[in-house]
């Protein structure tokens, strides 16, 4: 058997259509995914939109290490390393809000929001030759947007956002062109969770279109009693809604117009469909109304199109994940349209939902299940023998078949291999 750096086989824990247990189960391999996966790809960090104005903040990870998606009076974003240059303290502990200065609690170096340190108490304490422009907070070194989405990659080189994503950008294209000024706001709030198992049972799960009728059997019910609508034909075989990957992890599910459309559910207001069509044309503005998606941008970022929502995965042990759900508003479009879709995400994924805490539990059984070492592996093999390349490069399968979740581990490898892109 092979062995890599960090002593970890990959090629014999990840193959073409299983995966083996400790993937869920081991420290060792936890840390090294966070080094190697999440600390050297692409991440999602927030969007720009949470930080309108100058001295605006937020605080997030990308892998294991604390950062500050910060607003300069330049109008720029930056995204900081969260780390005092002086002894290591955070020097932002808030969530978000707005400040022109980010002073450490611990001794008081003060860092402006491009991470420049500006000042520090009692000076004469450093010679001579102590400048404060070496001491700037470190910045993550590669930051990139797409349509208010900042991306950021701890690693230095590699490939570049737009090679990164790929086609998701026509993906997200197709969920923000909903917006009829083209831009979204995400200042609706956060829905928090957190389980205690491995974050990839949370990204496997994004895209399944396996599990709906059997984890969220209830939720189906109770939706078919209260509106008169299911998601229960379009997740099942057959049904003509598909699974796809293409590349880079990334991968989603198309209920087409399989789904009536929780778009269209309630109707939509004339003026909306209106706005849209002028500024896209009647042709895209059918493409973008018709369109029911869920996507998923590797490795930490999903779009629920219908509940008009983005989820970040945070990974933070191996047995432990935290994930945040934002909703957002289509800039444009009518109040009453934002609001209803804003709430479709408190009906399904908040706490005390009827569809998101029974996936918590299915991970919860899956880790505990995993303890059990007379077995190997976890299989994704579903649909293999049917899955078909379409004219687009897209590798496409049945709703029910494990598609993206194999798309997911092709990447994870790919990226544990090389020790990053
Ligand atoms: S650790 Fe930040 S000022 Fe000392
Ligand atoms: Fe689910």
């Amino acid at each position: 058997m092979s062995r890599e750096p960090g002593g970890i086989d990959v090629d014999g824990l990840v193959r073409e259509d299983r995966v083996h247990r400790t993937l869920y189960t081991e420290p060792g391999i936890f840390r090294e995914e966070m080094a190697r996966v999440l600390e050297r790809t692409w991440v999602f960090v927030g969007h720009e939109s949470e930080v309108p104005q100058a001295g605006d903040y937020r605080t997030t990870t990308i892998g294991r290490q604390p950062v500050i998606l910060s607003r300069h009076t330049d109008g720029q974003v930056y995204v900081l390393l969260n780390r005092c240059m002086h002894r290591g303290a955070l020097v932002c502990r808030g969530e978000r809000g707005n400040s022109s200065i980010f002073r450490c609690i611990y001794h008081g170096w003060m860092y402006n929001t491009r991470g420049d340190l500006v000042g520090v108490p009692f000076p004469g304490g450093y010679g001579e030759d102590f400048e404060l422009a070496e001491w700037a907070l470190r910045r993550a070194p590669r930051v990139g947007s797409y349509r208010g989405f900042v991306f950021a990659s701890l690693a230095p080189e590699g490939e570049g956002l737009e090679e990164h994503l790929g086609r998701a950008r026509a993906y997200m294209d197709l969920l923000l062109d909903a917006a009829p000024e083209g831009t979204i706001t995400v200042r609706s709030g956060v829905e928090r969770y957190a389980y205690p198992a491995n974050w990839k049972l949370q990204i496997e799960n994004l895209l399944d279109g396996y599990h709906p009728n059997f984890t969220h059997q209830i939720a189906f019910e109770i939706s078919e009693r209260r509106r008169g609508t299911s998601g229960r034909r379009a997740n099942s075989e057959g049904s003509g809604a598909t699974a796809r990957t293409f590349g880079r992890g990334h991968g989603v599910l198309h209920y087409g117009a399989v789904n009536r459309g929780y778009a269209m559910e309630g109707g939509l207001p004339a003026e909306y469909v209106t706005s849209l069509r002028q500024r896209l044309g009647a042709e895209r503005a059918g493409e973008v109304l018709a369109a029911d998606i869920q996507l998923f941008v590797f490795p930490n970022l999903f779009f629920q199109g219908a509940r008009q929502h983005y989820r970040v995965v945070r990974p933070v042990a191996c047995d432990r994940t935290e994930v945040e759900a934002y909703p957002y508003t289509l800039d444009g479009a009518p109040e009453a349209l934002n609001r209803r879709r804003v709430r479709g995400l408190s009906w399904w994924a908040s706490p005390a939902a009827f569809g998101q805490p029974d996936d918590l539990e299915a991970f919860v059984r899956c880790q505990e299940g995993l303890r059990v070492e007379a077995a190997d592996w976890v299989l994704f093999s579903r649909g293999m023998h049917r899955e078909r390349i379409d004219a687009d490069g897209e590798v496409v399968g049945d709703i029910t078949d494990e598609v993206p979740q194999r798309g997911i581990y092709r990447e994870w490898k790919r990226l544990m291999r090389r020790g990053g892109s």
